[in-house]
This record gives structure tokens, sequence and C-alpha cells, in this order.
């Protein structure tokens, strides 16, 4: 017989009579050979933590080297003025600075329905020390002001059947994942992030730089003068390589606008912008789209910029103010470009906006009736940190004439 896995079961309350306590006994009771469930017993002798303290008071030593010890945390807390119980919180504080809790898998039981609050808090805690939540085999059970016995609940259906299947749930989910931990063992796999949680998704708002503007995408004020910029007869070269061709006239300029505009709804992808130049004049627009916020991966996009705006320092600060937002604010790990492989101003672009290569995907799209490779392009966050060092250095009005002429280029201050 193989050895049982070991589960440490913390109540929150301190309470002898406690129902979250009387819910893991009953638990205890019910797990069966293949589990062995342990209550710490020790949660009302933990000091207060204090960052200053020296040394590590015997019960925070018994907790850490209980939950190492264990295969699966179980934790069943009452709820306190729609927070958790100071004891548990107390805890969980002095396991900060630890690596107890990453990856540990964990099971929130709960003994009242009502306490969802308490719930969610203990969740974002826990998400928070890097532990792996099995959600599958979370279950409340409410047993608030329940003066029976463990071994009287073991006997009512109602309440001994989820608890069983909990377990049975948590077990199979411990089993599955030391057999994906012991593949992961013999064969290469990714950089660890335990404490990895998604990101936020960006909103509409607006950035300010020296030279440039961008503001939320607002038809009722930027399609006309965007009309104006974008769509003369010497912005056509613009819409070669976008999905859509120059409009027939403002009207269906307007309803483009109003569509692009009106995805912000429901979804905010594409989130699109307008931009300014460094006159103030709307010249251009440009989209934050592929928004992956679990994945912490962003494209920016729909860019359509002004014959104006082209090849200008407020083009390029445009560019480095979407980025700075996407890694610095909002904590993106990863920042795309991508564009028609043979759109060769734009592969330059990305190139001396800092984005590395990454290769071509061959006949990714049909548009316009016509086959499209694509280019792609990206920056991650290990590599943003030079990036911006070059874009700051390269933005800097030590940089430009009186006319506005970049004394040294982007690139080269990147490779200083
Ligand atoms: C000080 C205090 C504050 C409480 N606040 C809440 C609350 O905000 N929401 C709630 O649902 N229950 C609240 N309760 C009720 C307890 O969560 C409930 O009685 C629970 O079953 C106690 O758990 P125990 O039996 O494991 O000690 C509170 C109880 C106490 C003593």
């Amino acid at each position: 017989m193989s050895t049982p896995l070991r589960i440490l079961a913390i109540s929150g309350s301190l309470r002898d009579r406690s129902t979250n306590l009387l819910l893991l006994q009953t638990a205890a009771l019910l797990a069966c050979v293949d589990l062995r469930l342990e209550i710490f017993p020790e949660l009302g002798n933990i000091p207060l933590f204090n960052p200053d303290r020296t040394g590590v008071p015997p019960a925070v030593a018994a907790l850490r080297a209980s939950i190492q010890a264990a295969d699966a945390i179980i934790l069943s807390t009452p709820e306190y003025a729609h927070g958790l119980p100071g004891a548990l919180k107390n805890a969980l504080d002095w396991l900060v600075s630890g690596i107890e809790l990453t990856d540990k898998p964990v099971v929130l039981f709960n003994a009242s329905p009502r306490s969802v609050y308490a719930q969610a808090a203990l969740r974002e805690v826990l998400v928070t020390l890097g532990a792996r939540m099995l959600d599958d085999a979370c279950v409340t059970i409410p047993l608030t002001a329940d003066m029976r016995t463990p071994q009287q609940l073991v006997s009512d259906p109602a309440v001994a059947q989820p608890i069983a299947a909990a377990l049975q749930r948590l077990s199979a989910s411990i089993t599955a994942l030391a057999a994906n931990r012991a593949a992961a063992a013999s064969q290469p796999i990714g950089r660890a992030l335990p404490k990895w949680q998604p990101r936020p998704i960006p909103e509409r708002r607006s950035f300010s730089g020296r030279y440039s503007r961008i503001e939320p995408l607002d038809p009722i004020r930027h399609a006309e003068p965007l009309y104006a910029s974008l769509c003369s007869d010497s912005g056509a070269d613009g819409f070669t390589y976008l999905p859509a061709n120059p409009p027939a006239d403002r009207h269906e300029w307007r309803s483009r606008l109003d569509i692009y505009a009106a995805s912000h709804g429901a979804s905010p992808d594409p989130l699109f912008f307008t931009l300014f130049d460094e006159s103030g004049h709307p010249a251009g627009i440009s989209a934050y789209l592929r928004i992956a916020p679990e994945h912490g991966s962003i494209e920016i996009g729909h860019i359509h910029l002004s014959p104006q705006l082209q090849q200008t320092r407020a083009a390029t600060e445009i560019q480095y103010l979407l980025m700075r937002h996407a890694f610095d604010d909002l904590g993106y790990r990863r920042y795309e470009w991508k564009c028609d492989a043979l759109n060769a101003p734009s592969r330059r672009a990305a190139l001396r906006l800092g984005f590395r290569f990454a290769g071509i995907f061959l006949n990714a799209i049909v548009y316009k009736q016509r086959s499209r490779d694509t280019a792609w392009f990206s920056i991650t966050d290990d590599e943003w940190p030079h990036v911006r060092r070059g874009f700051e250095a390269w933005l800097a009005p030590g940089n430009f004439d009186a006319e506005g002429r970049q004394l040294q280029s982007l690139a080269s201050l990147r490779a200083q």
C-alpha cells in the first residue's frame, strides 16, 4: 500500500466548539486510507507578527514545518466583520517572506454559506502567497451553530457525502499534480512564476507626453479631424496594409470609427486611441489588441499615422507611452507588434523602437483578396528596462536641435 497523502487542516476559529473545527474533525474521520488528515493545534499560540522581530517563535516554526511536510492544506474559517479572523490572518502574515505556501495545493472548506467576504479575502491572500488553489475540492457545508459531535456528523449523509466527495477530489488532484511534477522533473520546463497573477485589463484613459497626447477614440470629437489627417489623397498609402480600404466619404469614416469605439462596450479588445501630434491635432489612431491578461501579453496595432505624424518625435513618444503603461503600470510580460511581412516601413519602425524580430508566419491571413505573411516582433519585460532607457535618452529635450531634429538616433542611444 502506498504512503497516505498528508493533509494539514487549519481552522481559522480559536473556539473550542468551533463549527469550522467540527467540519475539519468530521473530515478527519471520513478521510479514507489514502489520506491522513491532521489538524494544526497551535494557531492560538502564534504571536503577533512584527517584521522587526528576530528569531522564529516555536508555534510559527511548527506551522512552517507542518505546511512543508503536508501534501495539501485544508483551511476552514469563520468570517468576522466581513473579513478574516485576526488569528488566521496573523498566521498567514508570518508566511509572507517564506516559500512554504509556494505552489502548495490548498482547499477551502466553509461551515457558513454567509461568509463570502472571508472566503474571497482568504483566497486573495493565499494566491498572493503563491498557493495553488484546488477549486474542485472546495466545499461549503452549513454547520453554523451545529452542536453535534464529529462522530454524529459522520452518520449524517447530508454532511458526510459532500465532505467525502471533496476529499476524493482532493486526493485525485494531488495525485495528478504529483504526476505532472514527476514528468516535468525529467523534461525541460520554463522559468517558474509561482506568484504570477493575471494582469489588469487596460482602461480607457488618456496619456500625456512632452510632444504628444493620446486619448480614447471619441468619434464625435475625433472623426472629423482624423478624416482630414488620415483620409486625404496624400494619406491613401496609409491604408495599403490595413484591413480596411480608404473610406468613400466622411459618413463611412464616421461609421467605421463608431464601430472601433463601440468595441469598448462588452470587451476592451481592441481598445482604440486617438493620437495627437505636437501641435495638438488628432493625427492618428492605434489600439491595444490581443489583450491576454492571464498571460500578461498585449499587442499594439491598428497603427495608422498621418504623413504629418509619421517619423516625428511625437510618434515615437506615443509608442513609448503605450509601452510604458503596459509594462510599468499594468505589469505585462510581453508586448507584441506584427505586420504584413511586405510592409517594410512597419518592420523598420518595429526594429527602431526596440522590438526583437521573432519570425514570419507564412500564409497567416487572407485580406483584401490577397495573401499575407505576417512578421512578428516583441519586447519582453526582461528587455523593457533597456528599451525604456533608450527611449528616455532619445526623448530628452537635449537630444533635439531647434528644428526638432534628433541629435542621436534611438538605436545608438539604446546601444549606449
Ligand atoms: C466578532 C464576530 C464577527 C462576525 N462577523 C460575521 C460576518 O461579518 N459575517 C458572517 O457571515 N458571520 C459573522 N460572524 C459569525 C461567524 O462567522 C459564525 O458564527 C461562524 O460560524 C463562527 O465560526 P466558528 O463556529 O468556527 O467559530 C461573526 C462572529 C463573530 C464572533
